[in-house]
């Protein structure tokens, strides 16, 4: 398998969770005999300080050409005021793509079970699956600012709720087939089209997938209170900022937690959840393991190599098993740091490959 990687080191911690991504794909790369090709270019704050953009043409360009695009993380303080912001260079790449997918799983691996506020019992078991709409809603609505007030429009077609609500329900159909919709349909338009849209969709096309509604203001709490029941949840883009960066409380880091966005080809762009963290960049302290594990999707939905995504995630999980955490996980005085933590997995990873069936005919 060959593939051109763009990779978006970005702001604050990106460039060095992304390079931990980086040297675990390689791995995989070179024990399968894949041929990654990764190519590095600005976004964010980065661009802005090099280009005055936030997302340069020639990013844009590259990204287009390439197979998958690793992310980082964008923005900061630096450039808290500046005009454009560096958040705008992702979500216009998330547009230009027509990435209108994101999705985002939780899985609490049960060393993290310690790190996390809510208690274990509730965690145990929790697998869930938010899938959250990228391209519409509030994010992309016409923005106003005059003297006396602002406004921010929010507009769904039917056609983008389909598209969203049928990869969600997809999904579903190959876990546990519940599907659960989130929305504000007691109070929004927009919401009720959604729910309207979603119904008659889930019906007509989805007839094995069991639909249910929630109201966004509950499914805050039900989320945190009984996560257990949920498999797939599917929402509107600032719902599922919300609810994802709540959802990630259940994974007892946010630093654990990949995601995958994706559009109607192959293509995809993948990043950690976390954001930029400024106040611990540049001190080799940030968990790689969100970026390492969005590498892993990245094998999985765009490149169709499911095999090398579960040895990934599997080594992570033994690397955490066996105590390599960063300080977001760690007892005081136990963490390891970045780079350490990407040893740690690539060295899983070897000793899971040593006993892959695959690797062992292609080393004979
Ligand atoms: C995320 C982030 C972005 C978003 C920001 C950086 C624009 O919070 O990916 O969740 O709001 O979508
Ligand atoms: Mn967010």
């Amino acid at each position: 398998m060959r593939a051109d990687i763009v990779v978006l080191p970005g702001d604050g911690i990106g460039p060095e969770v992304t390079a931990a991504a980086v040297r675990v794909l390689e791995t995989i790369a070179t024990s399968f005999g894949h041929e990654f090709r990764f190519a590095r270019h600005r976004i964010g704050g980065d661009a802005i300080d090099a280009t005055g953009e936030p997302l340069p043409d020639e990013t844009l360009a590259a990204c287009r050409d390439a197979d998958a695009i690793l992310l980082g993380a964008v923005g900061g303080p630096k450039w808290s005021t500046s005009e454009p912001r560096p958040e705008q260079g992702l979500l216009a790449l998330r547009k230009s793509l027509d990435l209108y997918a994101n999705l985002r799983p939780v899985r609490p691996e049960p060393v993290a079970l310690d790190a996390a506020p809510i208690k274990p019992h509730l965690l145990a078991g929790v697998d869930l699956l938010v899938v959250r709409e990228l391209t519409g809603g509030l994010y992309f609505g016409e923005r106003q600012r005059d003297a006396d007030g602002a406004s921010d429009l929010c507009r769904y077609s039917v056609a983008e709720i389909e598209r969203v609500v049928r990869r969600a329900a997809q999904l579903a159909q190959r876990r546990h087939r519940r599907l659960v919709s989130v929305d504000k349909a007691n109070v929004l338009e927009t919401s009720r089209l959604w729910r309207e849209v979603t119904t008659r969709l889930v019906r007509d096309e989805f007839p094995g997938v069991q639909l249910e509604h929630q109201l966004v203001d509950s499914m805050a709490m039900h989320l945190i209170a009984r996560p257990r029941e949920y498999d797939v949840i599917v929402t509107e883009n600032l719902f599922g900022d919300i609810l994802t960066d709540e959802a990630s409380v259940l994974a007892g880091s946010m630093g654990l937690l990949p995601s995958a966005s994706l559009g109607e080809d192959r293509r995809g762009l993948y990043e950690p959840i976390h954001g930029s963290a400024p106040d611990i960049a540049g001190r080799d302290i940030a968990n790689p393991c969100g970026a390492i594990l969005s590498g892993a999707m990245l094998l999985r939905h765009t490149l169709g190599l499911p095999e090398e995504a579960e040895l990934i995630e599997a080594a992570v999980s033994d690397a955490l098993a066996n105590g390599a955490m960063t300080a977001d996980l760690a007892a005081p005085g136990r963490a390891i740091g970045c780079s350490a933590m990407a040893d740690a997995v690539v060295d899983s990873l070897r000793h899971r490959l040593t006993d892959c069936p695959v690797v062992a005919e292609l080393r004979d």
